[in-house]
């Protein structure tokens, strides 16, 4: 397992480019296998969620290809044969669970693993199966896996309300509903710019989406669909990390480009609060460090609402910032095992519930501390980039998961990261 070893108080100064979204990719991989011919999606990240995804799309004997030197990859579901997804794979990557979707809306029947949790704590997920219920599927449980059949071999359309939002159900009933017979209507539906991509690609295959980018997406089930071109949208969570690490050390100046500042909801203006400068022109983003970060208060939401993948990131910036002030996450109540670590580094962070209470500014000294997550160790990282000396974040393969060449790009703009095989 490596670690990365990080010499600390370095500026950010320099250009920056956001490689493709991970939460993007993920459906768009997924709804390849709908389709009558060959899908190629261009701009995906080489992270090991897709390698993790794309052999769990193999193992159903879809052929995948990804020329990793041109971030493309192509999908053929000709020899689509093996509806299954083992446990070994689902356990690595959640979103897996998509493949109920995928697999019951080409070919009526899915077997697959049931995720399990994460680093935090449990993800349900009963509104993905309530949902492909609710569109016909006959749902059985065996030994950890779901069994799902549509009965003659096609689901039909019916009427969900998802409660709470779930970014995943609505990909999966999605990807179950377009080829069903009849309309569906999902009430309440996600609205991440990653289920606005989703629907736009299902819809340049041929699907008939109307509501998108709202939360009421109707569906008018059709025969079949065609595989195409498509390029995945940037990161946007990748975007946000990068621009809230450029806000922690004053003499921050940093030029971030290939981004969808669109992608970002509410996120900016909250962000403009704390003092920084933003110059946005249509795919980069400046972000310059404010001499006196200013203390700003969060709730992670649903979109557009403030991202729960980046308050792990914005709690970490608070400890630079001059006062007090609170992260709470109404999506997650337990996504804050970096609050421990913080506190190794010297931050004053009070966890009560599902809110972190934030006392900057803290001079921070470098120490070992340990990833638990994909965003809570992207902030560890972070951290060690402003405080003093050295820190050592140890477990990193988190962060291989959801950030293409993250010591790379950093070391770039002015971080001394060395990357160090355990
Ligand atoms: C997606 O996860 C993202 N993952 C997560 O990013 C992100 O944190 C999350 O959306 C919220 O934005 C991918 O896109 C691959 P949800 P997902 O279903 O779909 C509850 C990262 O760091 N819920 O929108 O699993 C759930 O407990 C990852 O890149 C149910 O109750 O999230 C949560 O409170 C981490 N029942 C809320 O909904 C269900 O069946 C939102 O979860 C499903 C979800």
């Amino acid at each position: 397992m490596d670690k990365f070893i990080i010499e600390g108080q370095t500026p950010l100064r320099g250009t920056l480019a956001v490689s493709g979204s991970k939460n993007a990719a993920l459906p768009l991989m997924a709804a390849a296998l709908l389709a009558d011919s060959p899908t190629t999606l261009q701009n995906i990240p080489r992270l090991n969620d897709i390698y993790t995804f794309n052999n769990v799309l193999r193992v159903t004997g879809t052929l995948v290809n990804f020329d990793e030197a041109a971030n493309t990859l192509v999908i053929d579901p000709a020899n689509l044969s093996f509806p299954e997804s083992p446990y070994d794979l689902v356990r690595k990557m959640r979103a897996s669970f998509y493949m109920l979707g995928a697999l019951l809306g080409q070919g009526g029947y899915a077997k697959v693993s049931l995720p399990g949790g994460c680093a935090w704590g449990p993800r349900p997920v009963n509104l993905h199966m309530e949902g492909l219920k609710a569109i016909g599927a006959e749902i059985t449980m065996d030994k950890g896996y779901v069994i799902a059949h549509a009965p003659g071999g096609r689901l039909r359309g019916g009427t969900i309300r998802l409660n709470p939002s779930s970014v995943g159900a609505t990909v999966n009933i999605l990807l179950g509903a377009v080829k069903a017979t009849g309309r569906t209507v999902i009430e309440n539906a996600a609205r991440e710019p990653d289920v606005v991509l989703l629907c736009k690609a299902l819809n340049a295959m041929g699907a008939q989406i109307s509501g998108v980018g709202t939360d009421t997406l109707t569906i008018e089930g059709v025969s079949g669909l065609s595989g195409i071109t498509f390029t995945n949208a940037p990161d946007r969570i990748e975007a946000g990390t990068y621009m809230i690490a450029a806000a922690m050390h004053p003499d921050s100046d940093l030029l971030i480009t290939k981004l969808d500042p669109q992608d970002l909801g509410e996120f900016t203006q909250t962000f403009k609060q704390t003092g920084v400068t933003l110059e946005f022109a249509d795919d980069s983003v400046r972000v310059k460090a404010p001499e006196k970060l200013i203390p700003v208060s969060i709730k992670a939401e649903i979109y557009p609402g403030f991202p729960t993948d980046l308050q792990a990131q914005w709690a970490t910036m608070l400890t630079q910032a001059s006062g007090k002030a609170t992260v709470t996450d109404h999506i997650y109540y337990d996504r804050f095992s970096y609050v421990p670590e913080l506190g190794r580094l010297g931050a004053d962070a009070v966890l009560t519930e599902n809110t972190v209470a934030i006392q900057g500014k803290t001079p921070l000294q470098g120490a070992s501390v340990m990833s638990t997550d994909l965003r809570a160790s992207v902030s560890l990282v972070m951290a060690g980039m402003v405080a003093g000396g050295t820190t050592e974040v140890l477990r990193v393969y988190h962060l291989d998961r959801g950030y293409e060449n993250l010591e790379v790009k950093l070391n770039a703009v002015g971080a001394k990261i060395t990357r160090v095989a355990e």
